[in-house]
């Protein structure tokens, strides 16, 4: 280009220049033209820089001119490189598309066993009673699993409790170590270790040497209670199983206490509920009878108080247990106690 500058010099200088620019798809392209055209050596600034040399008037019109045309490639510069902007975004959003109305994915949520779930939730029934959580050995001594309970040696009581007995044989050629037929010995543990007043359940897992069924297991949890302080009678037995009765099973729940025996406990019981399912009628789950036996309690035995040191004039108390997957079984309608240490699945994400 000369350094006089006619208007069709800038109008043909505009117009290749578009054309070109039109041709850029790549920001690089893009890049050049500008260098090309608006660069300090572009043919654009040669122009500019050229019209110095020119008469003032002539000066005025080119440089007009010359600046319009500035202005329009550097507008459309502006609007190519948005357009490249947005071709990337464009690419970068097709490539991670998403079809927000596809169906979530699934994804699996652990859970507390079932029976971990009735645990805790026998065990909150009796803190809401003033109740503390104890636990203790599963691997348990003759001790405090049978002589400490008023079950002597070789006494026919202990037929009631199919023993798993550890291979350890002491000094006397007897086996003192077991494994805990029930938690009742954690009855002994916690009033060795306290004064009355005391209030505490123990839950769980308890084991006996049996064949499994339906309703037997081997292996299996309980929830042990004991309260003793002084004036504890009958009556305050009764109305906390009430209670607890109502909490898990419905408030409308009837309870029935009946005669048991259990070496440690005078008297004993057994406690039952009315049949939630026939409400008393007669049906499956109450095999016909109307009522549902869920635990066995009493009054702590004297010789069980005095063994660990309580004056028996002065203190009295009451204990009960109960097996936890019965529990279950009854509050859910499982058929079969061998389902809950069967790790299934199916059974298990029910609860
Ligand atoms: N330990 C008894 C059992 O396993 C249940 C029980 C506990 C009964 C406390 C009375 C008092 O059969």
């Amino acid at each position: 280009m000369t350094s006089n500058p006619t208007p069709t010099d800038l109008e043909e200088l505009q117009a290749s220049a578009l054309r070109e620019l039109e041709q850029a798809a790549s920001s690089e392209a893009i890049e050049q033209w500008r260098v090309a055209y608006l660069g300090r050596r572009g043919r654009l600034t040669q122009v500019l820089r050229g019209l110095s040399s020119l008469a003032p008037d002539e000066r005025r019109t080119a440089g007009a001119a010359a600046n319009r045309v500035k202005a329009v490639l550097e507008e459309r510069l502006a609007g190519a490189e948005e357009n490249v902007r947005l071709g990337r975004l464009q690419a970068i959003a097709e490539e991670g598309r998403i079809d927000v109305t596809l169906p979530g994915r699934h994804v699996p949520v652990g859970r507390l066993h079932p029976t971990t779930q009735m645990v805790r939730e026998i065990c909150d029934a009796f803190a809401s009673m003033g109740f503390q959580v104890v636990e203790g050995p599963e691997v348990e001594w003759d001790y405090y699993n049978f002589e400490m309970l008023n079950i002597p040696k070789d006494h026919p009581a202990r037929d009631m409790w199919d023993t798993l007995w550890i291979d350890h044989v002491d000094a006397q050629g007897e086996r003192p170590m077991l494994l805990r037929t029930h938690t009742s010995p954690m009855q002994v543990r916690t009033m060795q270790n306290a004064e009355p007043p005391v209030r505490v359940v123990v839950p769980g897992k308890c084991y006996r040497y049996e064949a499994t069924d339906a309703t037997h297991e081997w292996h299996f949890y309980q929830v042990e209670g004991l309260a003793v302080d002084e004036g504890i009678t009958f009556a305050d037995m009764k109305g906390t199983l009430y209670e607890f009765a109502r909490l898990i099973f419905g408030s409308e729940r009837k309870v029935r206490f009946r005669v048991d025996f259990f070496p440690f406990v005078e008297p004993g019981a057994e406690m039952a509920i009315d049949c939630f399912v026939c409400k008393g009628g007669g049906c499956n789950v109450c095999k016909g009878t109307g009522w549902i036996e869920i635990l066995g309690a009493g009054m702590v035995n004297p010789t069980v108080l005095e063994g660990v040191g309580y004056d028996s004039s002065r203190y009295t108390g009451f204990a009960f247990g109960m097996g936890v997957e019965r529990i279950a079984m009854l509050k859910y309608g499982i058929d079969d106690i061998r389902l809950f240490y069967g790790n299934d699945l199916r059974f298990l994400q029910q609860f």
